[in-house]
């Protein structure tokens, strides 16, 4: 069942450079650490545009809520400058978010920032009772791939929560030159795969396609894909935000972000 949706008032507690242009802000809220699961977003206003901006719950500990961000534009560098006690305008959780599934592996898949609602999700996952009754040769696995190194980040985070992390870089500076989906194939072919598999997906949409085209192999296999698409309203009325699935257009912000893989390719 999802969530009421509230809009909050909260005091930001501290905003921190992770890398180049990846920073970590995190609030306290214990509306939100209740009722947040993995692949909810929030919708924060900022004085900059007129439009809220769409961000996923990175991690939630103690009642903290941690959004992770990439600077795009006016939005996030507004939110990048913000300082321990500035006041933030929240709406949410909003959206249905990940199923989280008893698989007897999972596979977590993130192109580039699109990692940032995965680390909740691993949480999660680390948390549910069937988690830890694997059989042998299960695996919990998340796969990064950026464009470069300084686009990999929260490596420490996932081994902590006991991932195999593998890694892609375009440009061959951390991990394996290529995709994050050429991963994905070699993990796929060396799995077992008379376990039950899924595979979690977040990052931008030609990724998604790509990994249409490798699961679509496996019978075993089943895949999850958040959008981060533009949107407008966040709650279902502007229709900004629509993507084409197999039975018509879907709003991401209502319908979404989350798909099976199945009713969109
Ligand atoms: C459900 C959801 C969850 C998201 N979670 C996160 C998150 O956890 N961390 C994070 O860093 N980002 C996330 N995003 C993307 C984030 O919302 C955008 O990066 C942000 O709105 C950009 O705002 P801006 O004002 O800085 O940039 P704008 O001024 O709006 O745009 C600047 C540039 O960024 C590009 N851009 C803007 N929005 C998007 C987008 N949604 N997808 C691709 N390109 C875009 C535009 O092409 C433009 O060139 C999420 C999006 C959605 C829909
Ligand atoms: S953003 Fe308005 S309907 Fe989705």
């Amino acid at each position: 069942m999802r969530a009421k949706v509230k809009q909050l008032k909260v005091e930001i507690k501290e905003v921190k450079k992770v890398k180049n242009d990846i920073f970590l802000l995190n609030f306290q809220s214990s509306y939100v650490a209740r009722a947040a699961q993995p692949g909810n977003f929030l919708h924060l206003k900022l004085k900059s545009t007129i439009l809220r901006r769409p961000l996923s719950i990175h991690r939630i500990k103690n009642n903290l809520i941690y959004m992770l961000f990439k600077v795009r534009g006016r939005g996030t560098r507004v939110l990048a400058k913000k300082k321990k006690n500035d006041q933030l305008d929240v709406i949410g959780p909003l959206g249905n978010g990940f199923k989280v599934k008893n698989g007897e592996n999972s596979i977590l898949v993130a192109g580039g920032i699109g990692v940032a609602p995965l680390l909740f999700l691993a949480q999660k996952l680390v948390k549910s009772p069937t988690f830890n009754v694997k059989r042998p040769t299960s695996k919990n696995i998340i796969l990064m791939g950026a464009r470069d190194r300084k686009e990999i980040v929260c490596e420490k985070e996932f081994k902590n929560l006991g991932f195999q992390v593998n890694i892609s870089t375009e440009d061959g500076s951390k991990g394996e030159k290529g995709f994050v989906t050429d991963l994905l194939k070699k993990r796929l072919r060396t799995l077992d795969l008379g376990l039950r598999t899924n595979v979690y997906v977040c990052g931008p949409k030609d990724m998604f396609y790509q990994i249409s085209k490798i699961v679509k192999n496996y019978e075993n296999v089943n895949t999850q894909l958040s959008f981060e698409q533009f949107m407008g309203c966040g709650v279902g009325v502007c229709c900004a935000c629509v993507i084409p699935a197999k039975a018509g257009y879907k709003k991401v912000c209502q319908d979404g972000p989350v798909f099976a893989l199945e009713k969109i390719y």
